[in-house]
């Protein structure tokens, strides 16, 4: 059944429908080869994800250089709507640089930021005639600058770009796009969005960002997995009992209720973030020194879950909403919208066999902590497992939890725990970068191992798809919870269907 159903899906992009984005394909590529610092491009230069998160990670990728008075590793040309200068540009982003960088700021190292590395372009993204000023601004002040597009703006902008840029054939061949999700609000939206990208820059030269793959401890499953032999050797159903991937936020949907009443927990964390976590820590070790292995071995994982059906969607999935959802800002008043997501997935391969995989995520829960939980089998008679908890954020570590003597003349046993604490530690928690940062490097660069790649974006939305139908059919339960609570209270039942309690570093 999973099988039938995987190979239904598509593995090109299936761009027929696509016709007037068509016409750019097979345009002369500009084969000048571009040897300065890459030219970071933001569509929406002037938005949130601009202004919190890609200027003060340029900033701190560029701090060291600036205070040793070497070139940084990239320069900005921020674009927006606002009849602004350069200058009025600079004046606004210094403010929020000094708020979210974590880098040292001074006036003198954001002066030469600001003067020599920012520009600002306006333009109207959706004026196709308006790309002509661009590229004259291109050709103009950085003819030599190899380009890097980053279209931090909603998706329905992308096609109006990709066209304004294939209409000169100097941007097909050697730029890259990066793009943010959401890709769409189903699998057919987002296949279409990558069609109109891909027609204008190649498949290899379109980066999908997720900013989970930058973090420093999901990026540390990896190591512990594959580098230990005590975690390698157990890491299968003879040896682990369950798997909880928790994701629970403080924050609700603050000004982002138009959005977020479309997506939903299921679409905004569950298909992208925690699909990530999920495969790291389910796939098969990925050959090394190839940059689609990873993906690959990923993307194996969401071919192998289980596709609930109507009579176990109860058992598969639990989704809720909390209390005073529906009169926040833009959010519809009768909204069936999921702001928390509980799932139990089963990866239907040898490796996991009968394992439950348990992923919950909500917003406007009693604490902001991600986490992984591994619990391995007991011995027989003890009551609880063994447990390697991996701390993602806001606390960076690992914490091994095992049975011990308890001290004295009888043999009570008691559970205890040997941690490391990653963020503890002040000089690692000032080394690590953003998550922003090592992604707009890598792109940069042009290393694609720590982006999605289309065919596994395109599984879990598969996936999510489905699983979101067989919940549409099953009449759409949905459970209120508290705010500041640890979500519905019917997820715990859920969890225990599985045999799992889950996990409280509180308790
Ligand atoms: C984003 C979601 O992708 O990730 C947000 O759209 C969510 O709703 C955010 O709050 C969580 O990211 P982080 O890095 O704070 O865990």
């Amino acid at each position: 059944m999973t099988e039938l159903f995987y190979n239904s899906l598509s593995s090109g992009f299936g761009v027929s429908h696509e016709a007037d984005v068509g016409t750019i394909v097979g345009q002369a590529c500009d084969p000048r080869k571009r040897h300065d610092i890459p030219l970071l491009v933001i569509f929406g230069g002037t938005g949130d994800l601009a202004h919190r998160k890609l200027l003060p990670a340029v900033y701190n990728l560029s701090q060291e250089a600036l205070a040793e008075g070497r070139q940084p590793p990239m320069r900005v040309l921020a674009i927006g709507r606002r009849a602004w200068t350069r200058r009025d540009y600079a004046d606004w982003a210094r403010d929020w640089i000094r708020e979210f960088t974590r880098k040292p700021v001074t006036d003198e190292l954001l002066d030469a930021f600001l003067n020599q590395y920012v520009d600002y372009h306006e333009m109207d993204i959706e004026d196709h005639a308006a790309y002509e000023g661009l590229f004259k601004t291109f050709e103009r002040d950085y003819s030599d600058n190899p380009r890097v597009h980053y279209l931090a703006v909603a998706p329905r902008f992308f096609k109006p770009i990709a066209l304004g840029l294939g209409s000169q054939p100097a941007a097909c061949g050697q730029d890259r796009v990066i793009i943010e999700k959401p890709f769409g609000e189903d699998r057919m939206q987002a296949q279409q969005l990558f069609a109109a990208l891909t027609q204008v820059f190649g498949e290899e030269h379109v980066f999908a960002i997720d900013h989970y793959l930058g973090k420093e401890m999901i990026q540390n499953i990896l190591t512990l997995r594959f580098e230990n032999m005590i975690f390698k050797s157990c890491w299968n159903r003879n040896f682990i009992e369950s798997v909880e991937i928790t994701a629970s936020e403080t924050v609700g949907v603050e000004t982002r209720g138009g959005y977020y009443d479309q997506a939903g927990a299921m679409r905004d964390m569950v298909q992208n973030h925690l699909f990530q976590i999920l495969s790291i820590l389910a796939m098969e070790e990925p050959e090394r020194d190839n940059s689609y292995a990873m993906s690959v071995a990923q993307q194996n994982v969401l071919q192998a879950l289980r596709i609930p059906k109507l009579e176990t969607c109860a058992k598969a999935i639990c989704l809720g909403q909390y209390e005073g959802y529906r009169a926040e800002p833009k959010v519809s008043p009768e909204s069936q919208t999921d702001t928390y997501a509980a799932l139990a997935v089963y990866v239907d391969n040898p490796r996991w066999e009968g394992v439950p995989f348990l992923i919950r995520t909500g917003k406007k829960l009693a604490r902001r902590s991600t986490y992984v939980v591994i619990n391995f089998r007991r011995t027989p008679g003890a009551k609880e497992p063994d447990r390697l908890v991996i701390d993602i954020q806001p606390d960076e570590g690992v914490e091994l939890r095992f049975n011990i003597k308890k001290p004295g003349l009888g043999f009570a046993v008691e559970p205890v725990a040997m941690s490391f604490c990653q963020s503890c530690s002040v000089e690692a928690h000032s080394n690590t970068p953003e998550a922003y940062e090592r992604l707009l490097q890598a792109a940069c660069e042009g290393q694609r191992e720590l982006f999605s790649q289309w065919p596994q974006i395109q599984l879990s939305w598969a996936w999510v798809d489905r699983v979101l139908e067989v919940w549409a059919e099953a009449g759409r339960p949905l459970f209120s919870y508290e705010q500041g609570s640890t979500g519905p209270k019917e997820a715990d039942a859920f969890a225990a269907r599985h045999g799992v309690t889950w996990y409280s570093d509180e308790a």
